[in-house]
C-alpha cells in the first residue's frame, strides 16, 4: 500500500471513528489517538521521511491536508456534542458567572428630574397628580377664570383638535380637575407636557413640561408660597441658589408673582433665569369649583421643568432634549 493509499485510509477510519464518538471522553480519547502528539496524524508525518523521493511532495501536502480535515471534523463534532448535551441537560447559559446589566438604556433626563421633583415636594407633604393631555376649554380657559374674549384663547396660541378641545397649553387645568373631586385641604404637585405653538428656539419648545403645585387650606398665604419655592429650589439647585419673586399676573392668582433664580458667571457676576409662575389662588377659582372662598385660600405655581434640566446640566438649547440623540442622552 502506497503512503498516500494509507493516509486515505486513515482519514476514513478517523472520519467513522468520529462519528461514533458521543461523549467528551471518547472525542478526547479520539483526539489523544489521531491528533495527539504520538497519534495517528503525527507518526505519517514522521514516516513522511521513507517515502520515495519524486513522492514527497505530493505525499507531504496530502499529509498536511489531512491534518487540517481531522483538526477541523473534530472542532465540528466538539460543537455538536456539546450542542446536543445543552439541549438536553438544560439551557446553554452558565448560571454560575456573575450577572450582567443589560444594554437597555435609562431614563430620559426630563423622566429622571421629574421623579427628582417629585421626591423634593414629597418631603414637604406634596402628593402627585395628573390630568389629561387632551382638554376642554372649560379647564384649560374658564375655570381658570380666562374669559372667552381672552387673548390666551386665541386660536393662533393654542393646539385646537376641535372646537372647544385642545391640548393642554398649561398643567394649571390638573388643579381644577382635583379640586373639582377632592375637598380641602389639598396639597398636589401635577407634573406632565404642555403644548404651545411657540416658535422653537433655544429656550422654547412647542411641547414642553412643566409642574404645577396647589396648596390650599385654612391661612395659606404668599409668604407660604414664598418658603415653598425657596426651599424647592435651594433642595434642587444647592443652598446658595438665590430666588427672586417680580410682581406679575395671572388671571387666576392675586396676587401673582414670576419666580427668577440667580445663577453665577465663571467671573463672579450673576444673572436671573425665569422658572415659573406663581400666585395666590384667585377666590374666583375656589368658587368655580365648588369651595368656600371666605374660608379657605391657597397658592399655587407653575415650573419650566425644561429650564430646570437646563441650568442644572449645563445644556445650551432646549432642542437637545427632544432630538433622541443617544450620543447626548447616554450622559445622564
Ligand atoms: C403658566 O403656564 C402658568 N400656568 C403658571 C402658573 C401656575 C402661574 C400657577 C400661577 C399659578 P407661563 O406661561 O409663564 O405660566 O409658563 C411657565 C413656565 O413654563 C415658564 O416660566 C417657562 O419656564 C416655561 N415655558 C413657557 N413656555 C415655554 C416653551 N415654549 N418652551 C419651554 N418652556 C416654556
Amino acid at each position: 500500500m502506497s503512503f498516500l493509499e494509507e493516509l486515505q485510509q486513515l482519514q476514513a477510519q478517523a472520519h467513522a471513528e468520529l462519528g461514533a464518538a458521543a461523549s467528551a471522553d471518547a472525542l478526547e480519547a479520539w483526539r489523544i489517538r489521531y491528533l495527539g502528539g504520538k497519534g495517528a496524524v503525527k507518526d505519517a508525518m514522521q514516516r513522511l521521511k521513507d517515502v520515495p523521493r519524486e513522492d514527497k511532495p505530493a505525499s507531504g501536502k496530502a499529509a498536511n491536508e489531512l491534518k487540517n480535515a481531522l483538526q477541523a471534523a473534530f472542532d465540528t463534532r466538539a460543537g455538536e456534542l456539546a450542542g446536543g448535551r445543552g439541549k438536553a441537560k438544560g439551557p446553554k447559559v452558565d448560571v454560575t458567572l456573575p450577572g450582567r446589566e443589560p444594554a437597555i438604556g435609562h431614563l430620559h433626563v426630563i423622566t429622571q428630574t421629574i421623579n427628582e421633583i417629585c421626591e423634593i415636594f414629597g418631603r414637604m407633604g406634596f402628593t402627585v397628580a395628573y390630568g389629561p393631555e387632551v382638554e376642554d376649554e372649560l379647564h384649560n380657559f374658564e375655570s381658570l377664570n380666562i374669559p372667552a374674549a381672552h387673548p390666551a384663547r386665541d386660536p393662533l396660541d393654542n393646539f385646537y383638535i376641535s372646537e372647544h378641545v385642545m391640548l393642554r397649553s398649561q398643567t394649571s387645568t390638573v388643579q381644577i380637575r382635583h379640586m373639582e373631586t377632592h375637598e380641602p385641604p389639598v396639597r398636589i404637585i401635577a407634573p406632565g407636557r404642555v403644548y404651545r405653538p411657540d416658535t422653537v428656539d433655544a429656550t422654547h419648545y412647542f411641547m414642553f413640561h412643566q409642574v404645577e403645585g396647589l396648596y390650599v387650606d385654612e391661612g395659606v398665604s404668599m409668604a407660604d408660597l414664598k418658603t415653598c419655592l425657596d426651599q424647592f429650589c435651594k433642595a434642587y439647585f444647592g443652598e446658595e441658589v438665590a430666588t427672586r419673586f417680580r410682581p406679575s399676573f395671572f388671571p387666576f392668582t392675586e396676587p401673582s408673582a414670576e419666580v427668577d433664580i440667580q445663577f453665577h458667571n465663571d467671573d463672579g457676576s450673576t444673572y436671573w433665569v425665569e422658572l415659573g409662575g406663581c400666585g395666590v389662588v384667585d377666590p374666583n377659582v375656589l368658587e368655580a369649583v365648588g369651595y368656600d372662598n371666605e374660608r379657605y385660600t391657597g397658592y399655587a405655581f407653575g415650573l419650566g421643568i425644561e429650564r430646570m434640566v437646563m441650568r442644572r446640566h449645563n445644556i445650551p438649547d432646549i432642542r437637545l432634549l427632544f432630538d433622541s440623540d443617544a450620543r447626548f442622552l447616554h450622559q445622564f
